[in-house]
């Protein structure tokens, strides 16, 4: 930095000093921006196979953008929901784990929002299963949002002026809730859907568009190896919600999913929800933890590095053949050793090439899905 610009620099910096003291008085405050037509949350899954979406209300989807996107229902004004799931990572964080209120770390990854209407159950864990009850659980909880009374949230939401009308056009009159928030929410959650990736646009043409790469990866994934068995249907993530154990460790810290492994009788160690990997290519770091950055080390560890966990899927040991003739389910390969790929270099790049198809550009750049809050002078 030369002489002259240090000293536009220092006049520019007093300059700026003396404008802030000057406007004290105009306050900046957080007020949602919405367009003047309502957004239409409700077509965005029309023809699609996510069926239940098409039944969001599109004036309650409107007000959870609000909420989800509001740092006032945090305890502290800092956190909202947004700051946790962003839409540029298709609603999923940027590290391993995500930054509270307080500062204080979440214990699991945050996953990606995609299709939760689909889903029958929602956490790593799978511990909740109605979507209306789930999206107000980061509000109270006491590491994410800390709002644990909800008629000090319904208080704080009767205080900001922009809530009135968005209740009233969402519910026929301007009364505030818990339930009313939880059902908004929903509405919003269950409208962020991913349906237009280069995958769905290449199923009516039997993949005609798809490079030697991604056809290779995609022959991979659905026939020669066991990947669908358990991220298959629609949504990548199986028929429904499942959980399963994959042999990340040969014991797990984080126990997941509780109840008793139907083969042992045993309590579970390590079984997680099977994530959806639509958008798989935006939503790292991977696993329930967070352990894997890319999706070549994902792929590395299903190639090679599957551990031999008691309560390891069939589908991940020697010989699981799962949907193929030789399957015999009365005798599964329990005591197989785990399942050694032997992929070569081409293979995981084609793996991994497939999976980046699966990113939806739409659900990452629509407007009606951003944060619609910008910085205005209080009046
Ligand atoms: C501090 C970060 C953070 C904030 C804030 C946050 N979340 Fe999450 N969210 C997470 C984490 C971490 C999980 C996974 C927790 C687990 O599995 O135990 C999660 C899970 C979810 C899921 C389940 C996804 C699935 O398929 O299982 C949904 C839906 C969700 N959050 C919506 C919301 C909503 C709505 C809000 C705001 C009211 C919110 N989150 C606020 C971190 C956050
Ligand atoms: C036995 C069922 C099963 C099979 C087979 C399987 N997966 Fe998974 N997959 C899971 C589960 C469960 C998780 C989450 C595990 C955890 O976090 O502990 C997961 C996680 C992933 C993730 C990380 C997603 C995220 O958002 O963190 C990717 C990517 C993935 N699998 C790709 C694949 C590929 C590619 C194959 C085939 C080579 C495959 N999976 C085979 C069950 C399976």
């Amino acid at each position: 930095m030369n002489m002259k610009t240090q000293v536009f620099l220092g006049v520019a910096l007093t300059l700026m000093v003396f404008a802030c003291k000057k406007d004290e008085t105009a306050a900046l405050v957080r007020v949602p921006q919405l367009p003047t037509t309502t957004d239409k949350y409700a077509e965005a899954a029309s023809g699609s196979f996510v069926t239940n979406a098409t039944a969001v209300d599109n004036q309650k989807a409107t007000l959870g953008r609000v909420l989800f996107y509001d740092t006032q229902l945090s305890v502290n004004n800092s956190v909202s929901c947004g700051s946790c799931h962003h839409q540029q990572k298709a609603f999923a964080d940027v590290g391993a784990s995500s930054t509270g209120f307080g500062g204080g770390k979440t214990t699991r990854n945050t996953p990606a929002i995609v299709n939760a209407s689909m889903q029958s159950s929602y956490f790593w864990d799978m511990r909740e299963s109605n979507l209306q009850n789930m999206v107000t659980q980061p509000i109270a909880n006491h590491l994410e949002m800390g709002l644990e009374q909800p008629d000090y949230l319904v208080l704080k939401l009767k205080n900001l002026p922009y809530y009135e009308s968005l209740f009233t056009n969402a519910f026929g009159d301007g009364t505030i809730n818990s339930s009313r928030i939880g059902e908004a929410l929903s509405h919003f959650v269950s409208a962020l859907v991913s349906v237009r990736t280069e995958f769905d646009a290449n199923v009516s043409t039997n993949f005609a568009g798809y490079s030697e790469l991604e056809e290779m990866g995609r022959q991979l994934f659905f026939n020669e190896l066991p990947c669908a068995q358990c991220h298959g249907g629609d949504n990548f993530s199986g028929w429904g919600s499942i959980a399963e154990n994959i042999g990340l460790d040969d014991h797990y810290s984080d126990p997941g999913v509780p109840g008793q492994d139907w083969m042992t009788g045993e309590q579970r160690n390590g079984w997680f929800k099977v994530p959806s990997l639509r958008n798989v290519a935006l939503t790292g770091p991977y696993m329930h933890d967070g352990r894997f950055n890319t999706l070549e080390e994902v792929v590395e560890f299903y190639n090679s590095g599957i551990q031999d966990h008691d309560q390891l899927s069939f589908a991940l040991r020697e010989g699981w053949n799962g949907g193929g003739p030789n399957t015999d389910i009365f005798s599964p390969n329990v005591d197989s050793p785990p399942l050694r790929m032997n992929l070569t270099t081409l293979e995981k790049n084609a793996l991994v090439a497939f999976l980046h198809t699966l990113t939806d550009e739409q659900l990452i750049t629509l407007p009606m899905y951003s944060n619609p809050f910008v910085l205005a002078e209080n009046q």
